[in-house]
């Protein structure tokens, strides 16, 4: 194992098929009831967080889970009976996890507007109506779901409309695939127009039967959603706290010091609050297992205030970029010591893709003198972004025990790729190509319960 992986030296060797025939296709890999085991390169975090590769690996697989990873020279005679499928010549790394996306937004990427909140008006409320229909909210549900497995994302946490239609629309696929993902109704009972507005009351029904039929569904997990405070009662948010409370092991997700007129409008709404993340700590709503959208307006007390009630943050800096929000202080943030993990955020967002969110981040840290290294914009879209989503015992990395949720990555996807990868001299010019260089060419399989896709 090498924790400055030779990138120069990866295998020339194409995969060959564990039925012995050469070729391209992943497709026909092993796909044992019982054990199976893949040959590539590994990309993972060992016990000390370091990013490491082992550059001729093997990962077995029994039941789902990651049963023994390591050298294939050390491991292969243990295996000695189970058939390997060859990658030689990939790279096998964590599914990447995306913190914070709207999958009813999977249409509006690329709409503009003068910032969040005509955004919201114009284009983003309008087209949320569209999912009280549960056959036009799967149709969407399907597309998205297979996006993010094309772009590597093999966990996500997720917005639905406030429809619970969009909710059971997206679980019965995300079911039908086995994922692990974390999602739930938006509760938005203010502000916002007919067709999207709920009721209070009913709301919180909703939710709670959501709750019931989906949370620990296979491996589905439901997030209680108020939208963002201008779009809630207190009521309601009071309601969605006692939810979280009375089922601890569900999450929440909202969105909090994003814009600068969202800012001013929650302080007019709620005036005697501290600050905007003081709203919802005044109603129960900071906790583990809450994650909060942007927090770029934070100040010293709201960070401190993340850190105590272990909340996490989703850094979304290519929707920050194309709303024109502001930037993401990943400094200040690491003083506090909060835990945060990136997300596309889309439709605000403008990729579905990881390497093009991990090339914002590390754009936008640039811009408050920051410098990330590849090695931590990795971490920040796997093992960190899972432990923001307290997920980190089950997905974010390659190691034994974990589920194996995993991405076979082509360094060579692209000719200028191929090109560039050719001359890196460490794991961190390797993959520091691939951040800014990879897009979903460069993702030639996913891996989910250890059945490639
Ligand atoms: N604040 C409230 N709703 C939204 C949303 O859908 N996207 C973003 N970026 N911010 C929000
Ligand atoms: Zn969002």
């Amino acid at each position: 194992m090498s924790a400055i992986g030779p990138p120069g030296a990866l295998s020339p060797v194409r995969p060959v098929s564990a039925t012995g025939v050469t070729g391209s296709s992943l497709e026909g890999a092993v796909d044992s009831p019982e054990r199976s085991a893949f040959r590539a390169a590994i990309l993972h975090f060992g016990p000390d967080d370091r990013l490491a590769r082992i550059d001729d690996g093997l990962m077995v697989v029994m039941a789902g889970r990651i049963e023994a990873l390591g050298d294939h020279a050390s491991l292969a005679s243990q295996y000695a009976d189970v058939p390997i499928a060859d990658y030689r010549g990939y790279t096998l790394a964590p599914g990447f996890v995306d913190t914070h996306i709207h999958y009813p937004q999977t249409d509006v990427i690329g709409s503009p507007a003068d910032g969040l909140l005509p955004w919201l008006e114009n284009y983003t409320f309008p087209h949320e109506t569209r999912f009280s229909d549960h056959g036009y909210a799967k149709g969407v549900a399907r597309f998205f779901l297979n996006e993010l497995l094309r772009n590597g994302v093999t966990t996500a946490m997720t917005f639905c409309s406030s429809h619970s239609q969009s909710v059971d629309a997206l679980f019965e696929v995300a079911a039908g695939q086995n994922l692990r993902l974390i999602a739930g109704k938006c509760l938005m009972d203010s502000n916002s127009p007919d067709g999207v507005r709920d009721a209070t009351e009913q709301s919180l029904l909703d939710s709670e039967d959501l709750i019931k039929r989906w949370h620990g569904h296979g491996r589905l997990g439901y997030a209680l959603t108020p939208r963002f405070a201008p779009s809630c009662s207190e009521r309601q948010m009071r309601g969605a706290a006692e939810l979280a409370r009375r089922y601890p092991g569900t999450w929440v997700q909202s969105h909090v010091a994003e814009n600068a007129e969202e800012i001013a409008w929650v302080s007019r709404l709620f005036p005697k609050a501290r600050s905007y993340l003081g709203v919802y700590e005044e109603m129960g709503l900071l906790r583990p297992r809450s994650i909060y959208a942007h927090c770029i307006y934070l100040d010293a007390e709201d960070r401190a205030a993340m850190k105590t009630h272990g909340a996490a943050a989703a850094v979304c800096p290519t929707s920050n970029l194309f709303l024109g929000s502001g930037l993401f202080d990943f400094a200040a943030a690491d003083a506090a010591g909060f835990a945060y993990g990136l997300a596309s955020d889309v439709g605000g967002g403008t990729s579905f893709s990881p390497f093009k969110t991990m090339l914002a981040a590390y754009q936008v840290a640039r811009l408050s003198g920051v410098t990330l290294s590849p090695e931590q914009l990795w971490y920040l879209h796997t093992l960190g972004a899972a432990r923001a989503l307290d997920l980190d015992g089950q997905v974010g990395n390659l190691a034994a025990g974990l589920e194996a949720d995993a991405i076979l990555i082509d360094d060579r996807a692209t000719p200028l790729l191929a090109r560039r990868i050719a001359s890196a001299t460490s794991l961190a010019e390797w993959l520091f190509a691939l951040v800014v260089l990879g897009d979903d060419r460069a993702i030639r399989n996913y891996m989910i319960s250890g059945r490639l896709g």
